[in-house]
């Protein structure tokens, strides 16, 4: 089944073609990062005219990579929520649009279920898969590293077949960090949330405090690696079960840069940057990159103590390309067990949209009225 998938929930405008929710025939993003890094961050109104621009040459793009044109193409699926009001409508428009004048089934899929989903695509993230993709006769030539691979009843993706249910997902992006059980494809329940700020939003305001361009996690990872992660010791949010807090870390941070500088605590936060040495900026980046990392993992093993039957791990979201974070929970849960995106597919992409909608397929959800497709700005997985 091959699968156009459609995202334009935040600031990525893109595009896929996927072949049984696994196999990427192609992967088409356009970033606003570059639009967006001089003024700290996403504005709603720049990010959805910009989606208007380039949604149409992205779809087209997507159809050529993939060397299919509408007659191959058996659905059409889009992030319908949560995000950005008017990103969101721009995908949905398109997408129930070309569902219309092509007659193809529309899906409307939830953001953070195709983030998970993104664990599915195939892709090699390390030499362990490699190995057992190399082991595949039906392995196509390496495509710009998509690795393609024939999957369906018979052929089964191998990450598939490594990826068993209970699992346990941690979803750290932008807008959200939380743990969710899974018992079986498509069947979720959250079991752990933020209070607060999440993750990713986390990073990227400790990034601006310490004058680094958005997105801060890339950014805070390259400016940490000259720094000492255990100079600043930063209290973890104290926070029962397993819901998390990020809005006290980020203070925690703010108060230390002006302790450290000599600063009253009233001093602007966006001045600071002006004061800050360049080895304070790498040590500041180390600490806090370790104490986030070790927080959303110490929550995870608790989740793990919880539901002791968990066989596998899935981190998911835009945080999940963090190397740090990927190194640290392959200590702690062992190799085989966590899963990660390739990096291609850990920040938003048509391929995951594509993937969650062959799932859903897969368990019996129907298509939605093109007619009628409606876009919710804030909803929780179902
Ligand atoms: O999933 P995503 O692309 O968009 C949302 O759905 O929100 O996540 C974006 C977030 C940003 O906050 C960005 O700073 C963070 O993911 N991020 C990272 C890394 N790459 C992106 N955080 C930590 N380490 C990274 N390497
Ligand atoms: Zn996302």
């Amino acid at each position: 089944m091959l699968i156009l998938g459609i995202e334009t929930s935040c600031d990525e405008t893109a595009a896929a073609v996927v072949e049984d929710g696994s196999k990427v025939l192609s992967n088409v993003v356009v970033s606003q990062i570059d639009i967006f890094a001089e003024y700290g961050g996403v504005i709603p109104e720049v990010a959805a005219r910009n989606h208007l621009e380039v949604m149409m040459p992205v779809v087209k793009k997507a159809l050529k990579d993939a060397k299919k044109t509408w007659d191959d193409i058996d659905a059409i699926a889009v992030t319908h929520t949560p995000g950005l009001l008017g990103s969101l409508l721009i995908g949905t428009l398109t997408a129930r649009t070309l569902a219309i004048v092509h007659k193809k089934p529309l899906y409307a899929v939830h953001h953070l279920k195709s983030h998970i989903y993104a664990n599915w695509l195939h892709a090699p993230i390390d030499e362990k898969d490699k190995n057992i993709l190399s082991g595949l006769p039906e392995l196509a030539s390496e495509d710009e590293g998509l690795s393609p691979v024939k999957t369906g009843a018979k052929n089964p993706s191998p990450k598939e077949s490594l990826l068993s249910f209970p699992l346990l997902a941690l979803v750290v992006s932008g807008g959200h960090t939380q743990i969710l059980r899974m018992d079986a494809h498509n069947h979720f329940e959250i079991i752990g949330t933020t209070r607060d700020d999440a993750v990713g939003e986390c990073f990227d305001k400790v990034a601006k405090i310490l004058g680094l361009p958005y997105p801060g996690g890339p950014a805070i990872t390259k400016a940490g690696k000259t720094g000492g992660k255990n100079r600043y010791k930063f209290p973890k949010p104290k926070v029962e079960g397993l819901d998390f807090s990020f809005s006290g870390l980020k203070t925690a941070v703010l108060r230390t840069v002006q302790k450290e500088l000599g600063l009253p605590i009233n001093h602007p936060s966006h001045d600071l940057k002006n004061h800050l040495k360049e080895a304070q900026i790498a040590d500041f980046s180390a600490s806090f990159e370790k104490t986030a990392t070790d927080y959303l993992l110490e929550k995870l093993e608790k989740a793990y103590e919880m539901y002791p039957e968990t066989k596998s791990f899935v981190i998911a979201g835009g945080v999940s390309a963090n190397e740090l974070l990927r190194e640290e929970a392959k200590n702690r849960f062992g190799e085989e067990k966590v899963f990660f995106p390739n990096p291609k597919f850990s920040g938003d992409n048509g391929a995951m949209v594509a993937a969650a909608a062959y799932f859903e397929i897969k368990s019996g959800v129907k298509p939605t009225d093109p007619y009628k497709l409606n876009i919710l700005p804030r909803s929780e997985i179902k």
